[in-house]
Parts: C-alpha cells; sequence; structure tokens
C-alpha cells in the first residue's frame, strides 16, 4: 500500500536533485535572469528537496509501524487460538466428567459391600472385568493387596480393547511438570487433564506383571504408539528405577534407552551424567545422560514446539527438537483379556 506513494515520492526527488544540480539549464534562457533569481531557485529547490526527503522518512516511519502492527495482531490472534484450544478441552473433560458421574456414583456405592481378594478392585482393568466400559475419571478403593490407598484414576476403557489406567497425560499444557521429587512421588495435576499419577501409585500398581503403552501425537495430527510387554518400578528406596521390556510399537523404542535408570527430579539428581539432566530438561523422569525421550518435559505450542530441546520429546519419531502435542502413559496387567 505504501510501496507505490514512496515510489512516487522517490521520483520526485531524483527530479527535484536533476533540477537542483542544472538550475540553469533551465533558467538561464530569460534574458532576465539574474544570479540573485538563479540562487533564490536553486535555494527553493534544496528546501524542496529537504521537504522530499522528510516526507519520505515520514513514509518508511508509517511502513514500519503499520508492519509492527501487523505482527502484532497476528500475535493476538495466535494467543486467542490458544484460549480457544483450552477452552475446547476443558469442555471435553467436563462432558466426560458428567458422562461419567453417575457410573461412578454406582461404583461408590457398591463399594460399601464387602470384597474376597480375588475380586479385589485395585486398577482400571479389574473395574473393566466387573463391566464398566466407559471411559473417564473412577475412584480405586484402598487396596490391601497392593499397598495402595484410595486412589483417583483414569480408565481408558474404549481404545485397545479398554481396561488401560491412564498413569501420565499431556495435552493442555497449562500444568507444569517441572517438579520435585515429592511430587513426583505423590502425582500431580489434574486426573480429566494433565497429569502424573505418582511414582509410589505407579510403582505399586506394576507389582502384577505390567503392560505399558504410550500414545503419542504431533502437531501435524498424526499418532504413533510404543507399547511395552513388560515395565515396572522399584520402589521408593531404589530410587523408582525403571525396568521395560518387549517393545512392539511404530514410535520407535525411545525408552530402551532409559531401561534400568534411576528417577530424577530438579532437586534430586540421580542421573548418569555430569549434567544435571533434570534441571536441562526441565521435568521429572528417569534421566540417562540424558534423554532418548522427555516425555515430562515442557509443552510447547505450535509454532514454539521446534525450538528447544527441553520440550516433550521422542526421538524415535520427531528427534530431539519437536515437542508433542499429546501424550498419553497407560498400563494395564500382562494377564488382562479384553
Ligand atoms: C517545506 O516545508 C515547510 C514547512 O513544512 C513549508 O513551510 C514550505 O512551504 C515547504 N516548501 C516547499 C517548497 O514545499
Ligand atoms: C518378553 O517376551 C517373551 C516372549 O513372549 C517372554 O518369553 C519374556 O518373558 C518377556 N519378557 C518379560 C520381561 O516379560
Ligand atoms: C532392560 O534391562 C533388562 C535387564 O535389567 C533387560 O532384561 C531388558 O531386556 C532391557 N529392556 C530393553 C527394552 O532393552
Ligand atoms: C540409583 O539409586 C540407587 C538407590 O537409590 C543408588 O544406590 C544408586 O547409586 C543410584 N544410581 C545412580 C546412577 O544415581
Ligand atoms: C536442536 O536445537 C539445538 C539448539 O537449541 C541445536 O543446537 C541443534 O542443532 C538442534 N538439533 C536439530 C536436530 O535440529
Amino acid at each position: 500500500m505504501g510501496t507505490p506513494v514512496i515510489s512516487a515520492a522517490l521520483f520526485l526527488l531524483v527530479l527535484g536533485l536533476t533540477w537542483a544540480q542544472n538550475p540553469l539549464k533551465k533558467h538561464a534562457a530569460p534574458p532576465k535572469a539574474t544570479k540573485t533569481q538563479c540562487c533564490d531557485d536553486v535555494r527553493a529547490l534544496k528546501v524542496q528537496v529537504a521537504n522530499l526527503t522528510s516526507l519520505l522518512e515520514e513514509l518508511s516511519k508509517k511502513q514500519e509501524a503499520d508492519r509492527i502492527t501487523l505482527v502484532k495482531q497476528v500475535m493476538e490472534l495466535e494467543k486467542l487460538n490458544q484460549q480457544q484450544e483450552a477452552r475446547v478441552i476443558e469442555a471435553e473433560s467436563k462432558y466426560s466428567e458428567i458422562n461419567n458421574r453417575v457410573d461412578i456414583m454406582q461404583f461408590q456405592a457398591m463399594q460399601g459391600a464387602p470384597q474376597t481378594t480375588l475380586d479385589a478392585i485395585y486398577d482400571c482393568a479389574s473395574l473393566y472385568n466387573r463391566n464398566y466400559r466407559i471411559s473417564g475419571l473412577y475412584k480405586l478403593p484402598k487396596d490391601e493387596f497392593l499397598g495402595t490407598p484410595e486412589l483417583e484414576v483414569y480408565c481408558d476403557m474404549e481404545k485397545n480393547g479398554g481396561g488401560w489406567t491412564v498413569i501420565q497425560r499431556r495435552r493442555v499444557g497449562l500444568t507444569s511438570f517441572e517438579r520435585d521429587w515429592k511430587q513426583y512421588k505423590n502425582g500431580f495435576g489434574t486426573i480429566n487433564g494433565d497429569f502424573w499419577l505418582g511414582n509410589e501409585n505407579i510403582y505399586r500398581l506394576t507389582r502384577q506383571p505390567t503392560v505399558l503403552r504410550i500414545e503419542l501425537e504431533d502437531w501435524e495430527g498424526a499418532t504413533r504408539y510404543a507399547q511395552y510387554g513388560f515395565f515396572t518400578l522399584s520402589n521408593e528406596l531404589n530410587s523408582y528405577k525403571l525396568f521395560i521390556a518387549n517393545y512392539s510399537g511404530n514410535a520407535g523404542d525411545s525408552l530402551r534407552y532409559h531401561n534400568n535408570t534411576n528417577f530424577s527430579t530438579k532437586n534430586k539428581d540421580n542421573d548418569k551424567c555430569v549434567d544435571d539432566c533434570a534441571q536441562l530438561r526441565k521435568g521429572g523422569y528417569w534421566y540417562n545422560c540424558c534423554t532418548d525421550s522427555n516425555l515430562n518435559g515442557v509443552f510447547y505450542r505450535h509454532g514454539m514446539h521446534t525450538k528447544n530441546t527441553d520440550g516433550i520429546t521422542w526421538y524415535g519419531w520427531h528427534g530431539p527438537n519437536y515437542s508433542l502435542k499429546r501424550v498419553e502413559m497407560k498400563i494395564r496387567p500382562q494377564n488382562f483379556t479384553p
């Protein structure tokens, strides 16, 4: 929009300069021309040139201001888009919550009845076996056998046969995962949104032979998964060390590098490195030296997700600088049959 105006101004400026350099060519012809007249003309032209120069400066300043305004507007739109996205996800989880309230109430009523060890409810798989088939929030009772306290969990009862207890989720991006040892031990976040179920809970839930399934989604909407036929953690005394085996999937085996590795947080450096991986990668994880995946890293939004190495990464799929849009880690007993 500003370009034609500037071109016109430039043309005038060049014209003015030509005039200023050869004022006599035009004004020498009339016989009455005097030295004063000539010099007055030159002075007038000089003023014009000066005026045109300042006009040009003003124009280019205005153009720069327009550009900045445009950039600001784009950034504003991007922010609005993010807020909208967060709202949609919030609504989604509210819907799921309402959907499950009836079920939960039924379940809680049932929990009043005494249980035998055989039909004990200690995870989503045992709920599934009791015909709970809707995904959502459930309250697991305290369990003597696993030593688990009463625990709120999210059960995925639909995907890949159901019966999955979700132990981690990233999708909203408003919950920080840069937490200390105690928070990673006990869990944090909201079960319907982003959360870590807690190392102590995961340790207890995986005392029976357990399968781990990791589902990933990128910013283009593609999905991949990694499944481990065996998954367990050591207890706290042994720093919640990770054991995994029998990988299958299409995302790449990016947890293998973390096998036989202690859990580390920003205030407990148990990694196999001189660097402090938990602080570098800004999460709690089984840091080796340091990562081949970083599922508890920083959530970066669209546009920001390829700029840092501390994001939610899975090297086997998108490498070290691509922070994923969505992650879910879920577990189920090995002997579960849908
Ligand atoms: C140059 O600008 C000044 C002030 O802006 C104005 O008074 C003057 O008339 C202008 N001269 C010409 C030749 O346009
Ligand atoms: C891995 O799978 C093989 C073959 O199914 C099985 O024999 C082995 O016990 C599994 N390993 C673990 C640690 O579960
Ligand atoms: C993890 O280490 C154990 C030995 O401690 C081994 O049996 C298992 O195969 C390893 N898992 C992977 C995925 O390499
Ligand atoms: C892992 O944890 C155990 C027990 O907490 C400890 O003895 C061992 O030194 C730790 N390993 C590393 C590499 O920090
Ligand atoms: C990842 O980012 C770091 C700096 O943030 C850069 O040095 C490195 O080359 C990047 N790696 C890839 C594969 O893009």
